[in-house]
């Protein structure tokens, strides 16, 4: 039997590794897929963002879709949310923006200041 102590620090020790984990997973990426994104070119910016987080084996992403947030011309839009850093919203993201996107952004955090529409 663990004394009281023992269970205690086991507990911290559970919550500092699930904080990790989460802090881990927390990665979301947005994708607009409204008309106006579609129009865009927004289904082939999923796809692409799909088939870059499979190849790099990255599970630990959320993936969603979102309708239109009345910003048409800046169309195709994604927002990628990582721990620690500002929300950003890329405008006009192409297939291959999208790669670069997940390598530079999502892989190492590195804001992809030029393409960047809005930070907060
Ligand atoms: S589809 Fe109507 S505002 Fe974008």
């Amino acid at each position: 039997m663990k004394s009281l102590e023992d269970l205690a620090r086991l507990r911290d020790e559970v919550r500092e590794r699930m904080k990790v984990r989460e802090g881990a997973r927390a990665v979301r990426i947005t994708v607009g897929m409204g008309t106006c994104g579609i129009a865009a070119g927004a289904r082939d910016v999923m796809a692409t963002l799909l088939d870059e987080l499979a190849k790099r084996g990255l599970t630990d992403v959320t993936v969603t879709q979102t309708g239109c947030a009345g910003l048409c011309e800046y169309e195709p839009l994604v927002e990628v949310a990582r721990p620690g850093q500002p929300k950003v919203t890329y405008s006009y993201v192409t297939p291959e923006k999208m790669r670069q996107i997940v390598a530079q952004h999502v892989v190492n955090g590195q804001i992809i200041g030029e393409w960047v529409l809005a930070a907060r």
